[in-house]
């Protein structure tokens, strides 16, 4: 299991105005896929721009004990030498994934129609981590899996001997459980069928057609189904991987809340299951503009910049939340300085992220003045001036730090997050990109 990290608490105050380039670093989702496709696939795979993040090079890492080969040049291009589908060796040790959900739902499915038996594990995040939503329909291939009380990490996947193909309709909107199922497909003969209700991301889908695998989506009128072939051999693919939305949410929001802001941030990610905060915002009041859209890997990216803006609170309606899932820490930032009552309902995914996040929000608001309503799966935001001066507390949750620090550029007095040591799983250059754009932070001691 991870080590666990010593604490390192940051205090973020009144800054700017914040104007300049906040150049984001590469999508988490798109950065996982592209070291697991390449080592699925005989030949070599390049990657630029992969996001070089504690989630994602544990996944590098993972693959290596799988029997890929993934290394670096100089220059920051990856090259992946996988073993191809149904080509994996069994892993030495166990596999730890740290913090990251993603890397370890995907490959137990990527896993599970493979000879192999693996041990999972992860950090203290992580092991609180539902793990039943993958490793129940994973049995339908043949898988089989001991695990903690609650189906919880560590726990042991024996993937199946004979794999046998699927017909099986995923309840939970979680693009991590649909992928790990098109991954686990790929290893099993015949067609595969995977239905879902929600539109969640469709990052593999779209970077599986580009390895040559026989993927088709099917509309429905209620979500859609992915019909994948099993037993298809992949192709070697360059991959570009774009700037990562989620990332780019917080030099967003921090110009939309700075009195004279202007930051432009390029080549972000604009596939339109991930741009749910970008429409969110804009119903907000917000000043964003995209220009320069383009096409780049079967994906849409552009270049987005966002103006200090006067916001006003919405009803963000409920079936937008897939799209922005990982983005209601930050948008809860901006509701409590927007005029009014922001409403977000159907987020009871959040309570399984990183952290209970929607708990997580809800006591940061409340540490620094904010009014803020709590339900099940929801909470309504009273906005207006932001009081600061709460210490927040994060619990290992990188988006919980970098949307507090953000709070602290606008509150009257600055707000402080116990931790920051975690953003390094997903965004490690935050506090200079920040700072590039004229951000206060204030280091102080544990
Ligand atoms: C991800 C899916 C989402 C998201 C996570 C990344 C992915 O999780 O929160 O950060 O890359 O598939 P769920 O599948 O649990 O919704």
């Amino acid at each position: 299991m991870s080590a666990p990290q010593i604490q390192r608490p940051l205090a973020a105050r009144r800054s700017g105005p914040l104007r300049g380039t906040a150049a984001v670093p590469g999508d988490k989702s798109i950065s996982h896929r592209a070291l697991i496709l390449g080592a699925l696939t005989v030949g070599e795979t390049r990657i630029s721009g992969l996001l070089e993040a504690g989630d994602v090079l544990d996944t590098a890492k993972v693959m290596r004990q799988f029997g890929a080969q993934a290394t670096r040049d100089p220059q920051g291009m990856w090259r992946v030498w996988g073993t191809g589908v149904g080509g994996w060796g069994a892993p030495a040790d166990i596999l730890d994934f740290g913090n990251s959900g993603t890397g370890s739902r995907l490959v137990m499915g990527a896993m599970a129609t493979t000879h192999i038996t693996a041990v999972f594990d992860g950090d203290t995040s992580l092991r609180k981590r539902p793990m039943k939503r993958v490793l129940e329909p994973l049995e339908k291939f043949g898988a089989t899996w001991e695990a903690r009380e609650g189906a919880l990490m560590p726990l042991t996947l024996n993937g199946a001997d004979l794999p046998i193909r699927i017909d099986h309709e995923v309840t939970v909107a979680s693009a991590q459980v649909k992928s790990a199922l098109i991954l686990g497909a790929l290893g099993a003969a015949g067609r595969s069928r995977i239905a879902q209700t929600s539109l969640t991301r469709d990052h593999t889908e779209k970077m599986l057609k580009a390895f040559g695998a026989n993927v088709s989506v099917e509309p429905l009128k209620q979500g859609e189904i992915v019909h994948v072939m099993g037993e298809v051999e992949l192709k070697p693919c360059t991959i570009d991987v774009p700037r990562d939305p989620s990332s780019a949410a917080f030099p967003l929001v921090a110009a939309l809340i700075v009195p004279g802001s202007e930051v432009t941030i390029p080549g972000v990610l604009l596939n339109e299951r991930r741009i749910g905060l970008i429409d969110t915002l804009k119903d907000m009041g917000a000043d964003i503009t995209v220009s320069n859209a383009r096409e780049s890997g079967g994906e849409r990216i552009g270049d987005l910049v966002a103006r200090h803006s006067t916001l006003k609170g919405v009803e963000v309606p409920p079936d937008r939340a897939p799209s922005m899932i990982d983005e209601y820490p930050i948008l809860s930032v901006a509701a409590a300085f927007a005029e009014g009552r922001t409403v977000m309902r159907g987020l009871e995914e959040l309570r399984v992220k990183e952290s209970d996040r929607l708990a997580a929000i809800v006591a940061g608001l409340r540490a620094n003045g904010v009014n803020v309503d709590e339900s099940e799966d929801g909470m309504i935001v009273h906005g207006g001036d932001v009081a600061g001066g709460g210490r927040v507390v994060t619990h290992m949750d990188h988006r919980i730090a970098m949307s507090f620090l953000v709070m602290g550029l606008a509150a009257k007095t600055a707000v402080t997050v116990d931790d920051v040591s975690m953003i390094a799983t997903s965004f490690p250059t935050f506090e200079n990109l920040m700072e590039g754009i004229g951000v206060e932070f204030l280091r102080i001691n544990a």
